[in-house]
């Protein structure tokens, strides 16, 4: 078989995600580029693969967009024309919506929305697309190795880009909180960030398909104990409340980069 040709442009967060999550895939040939010379040179260092600073010209293969939405018009201005029209372009770049994408190229065009857990292969990537099937069965053979893949309404990918997306950050925060409450209330930081970094790596051990996270909460808690207290006290403080408009007002953003970018 051919190995296809994946170009991974823009190697920050998200990019070198992609590349950790591909570097062991058979079967592709990895192309990187980022304008930021530190960010190149630490790349090669990490993975021994020269990235370069601009595209020249790409005939064949997958580009996979790895940059900020403010910096995408500039993309398409300047590279539309080096990229031939049987490259597939993958986008997860937030807000920016296939249409979009058209106005500059007519190119067959994946919209992706992965979290950094394709990283350690454990991702989850939503997808929707402008074309019917498996385009160089880049899903089968590239995306399903980075996490299990979902294909949805492109109407749903603000909000799924508030939950997925910015995902790993909800974690991240409350166990951010969770520790500072842990010195706050009398511990060292290095034992409250070691008690919970001990907790959020056990948690997946417990999650599984056919039980909800409320059944999880009730196997925890008992009536009139400590978690229950804990809970009361959530529920006093409208946590609710503060998780749905954290979603909200995270899903209305990425419409809002929607309609600036369709609109520049
Ligand atoms: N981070 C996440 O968890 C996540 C999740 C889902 C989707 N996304 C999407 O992924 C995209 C990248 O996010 P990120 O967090 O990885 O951003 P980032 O850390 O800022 O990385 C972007 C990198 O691309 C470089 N770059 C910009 N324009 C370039 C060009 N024309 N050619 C080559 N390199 C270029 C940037 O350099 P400069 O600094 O010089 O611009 C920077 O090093 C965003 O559109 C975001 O919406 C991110």
């Amino acid at each position: 078989m051919e190995k296809l040709d994946i170009h991974i442009v823009g190697l920050g967060n998200l990019g070198s995600a992609f590349l950790k999550g591909l570097n062991n895939v058979e079967d592709i040939n990895l192309f990187l580029y980022d304008d930021l010379e530190s960010v190149r040179n630490s790349v090669n260092n990490e993975f021994s693969i020269i990235p370069k600073d601009s595209i020249i010209s790409i005939q064949n293969g997958v580009v996979i967009l790895c940059i900020k939405p403010q910096n995408i018009n500039n993309f398409f201005a300047n590279n539309k024309n080096k990229i031939s029209p049987d490259v597939l372009i993958c986008s997860p770049v937030a807000g920016l919506e296939i249409k979009t994408i058209e106005s500059f190229m007519g190119n067959k065009v994946l919209r992706i929305m992965p979290n950094l857990l394709i990283g350690n292969n454990k991702g989850f990537i939503p997808y929707v697309s402008n074309y019917d099937g498996d385009y160089f069965t880049f899903n089968e053979n590239v995306l399903e190795k980075l996490g299990v893949t979902k294909e949805f309404d492109e109407d749903m990918f603000p909000l799924i880009t508030a939950l997925s997306g910015s995902g790993p950050a909800w974690y991240y925060e409350l166990s951010s909180q969770l520790v500072n409450s842990g010195q706050e209330l009398g511990l060292s930081l290095d034992d409250s960030e070691m008690i919970i970094k001990e907790l959020i790596k056990a948690l997946p051990a417990l999650v599984a398909e056919d039980i909800s996270f409320k059944d999880l909460v009730n196997k925890v808690k008992s009536p009139n104990g400590t978690t229950e207290a804990g809970l009361n006290s959530l529920n006093n403080d409208s946590f609710d409340r503060i998780i749905h408009d954290a979603i909200q007002k995270a899903t209305h953003k990425s419409t809002e980069i929607s309609r600036e970018l369709s609109s520049e």
